[in-house]
């Protein structure tokens, strides 16, 4: 099915819906190597028998109740660098969305991008990149949880759970990319500062003490925000540590 969005500017002008495929993430990789695929574009799909988290995790999800899609971009702008900044707009279109539907829910943002509302996982985002000698193409890949009520971690929600009801997928989708394309032209003009400004503000346990993991040592420090490249600063005993995402864990 191919449907498009009338009022943006680049982002959904081909949508394209499958019922199920493997990973939507890996589905547009193939399409990309067969130049199938145009920057903006989006793929959903209704089911994945493959989909991929974070980490190496998969991402499950109830077969049509919750959006599952990639968007294919290509960010002439991007240095190699900044390619970090596509996953803090992409956590940051998840808070807005939320905003939109539930303003009273307190949306944050989980480092690097796992969008929260009240301590809970709404969104989760897997940015994948194909790097030649420059940036050749970035997709990004969202699981929003939207009508699904019932949930194997006791941790997840879905905007049924926060609203009561059901929603449209493909207007929640829609929301989505507005916000997406909002956030990418602020990058787009140089606005780097101001995104990082908005992320900090929504920055999930900043400025508090909690536990944290890093290579099996459990310790107490206090977060304090990201750096330049995107690493996690945290206050441990007065000493100022940064962390790539695969070296610490959130732990209570
Ligand atoms: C996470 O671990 O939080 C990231 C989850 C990303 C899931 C989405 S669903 C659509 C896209 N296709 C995939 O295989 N993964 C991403």
């Amino acid at each position: 099915m191919h449907k498009n969005f009338a009022n943006t500017r680049f982002l959904g002008k081909s949508i394209t819906s499958l019922p199920e495929c493997h990973s939507t993430n890996d589905f547009m990789a193939q399409l990309a190597a067969k130049q199938q695929v145009s920057h903006g574009d989006i793929l959903t799909a209704g089911f994945q028998t493959k989909g991929k988290g974070q980490r190496g995790n998969s991402w499950t999800s109830e077969k049509g109740k919750n959006l599952l899609f990639s968007i294919f971009l290509k960010p002439p702008f991007l240095k190699i660098e900044d390619i970090f900044l596509l996953n803090i707009i992409a956590g940051l279109a998840g808070t807005q969305l939320i905003n939109d539907i539930v303003p009273e829910a307190q949306c944050q943002l989980k480092w690097p991008n796992d969008v929260y509302v009240k301590g809970n996982k709404i969104s989760g985002i897997l940015i994948e990149t194909s790097i030649s000698k420059q940036l050749d193409f970035v997709v990004a890949g969202i699981g929003f949880n939207v009508n699904q009520s019932h949930f194997a971690l006791p941790t997840a929600t879905s905007l049924k759970i926060e609203t009561g009801k059901d929603h449209d997928l493909f207007s929640v989708l829609e929301k989505y990319a507005h916000a997406f394309e909002n956030y990418y032209g602020l990058l787009e003009s140089g606005e780097k500062n101001r995104v990082l400004r908005t992320y900090h503000d929504k920055m999930y346990w900043r400025g508090e003490v909690h536990t944290y993991r890093s290579h099996g040592e459990e310790f107490e420090a206090e977060l304090i925000g990201i750096n330049e490249t995107g690493n996690l600063v945290l206050n441990c005993a007065g000493i100022s540590k940064q962390f790539r995402t695969k070296e610490i864990e959130f732990v209570s």
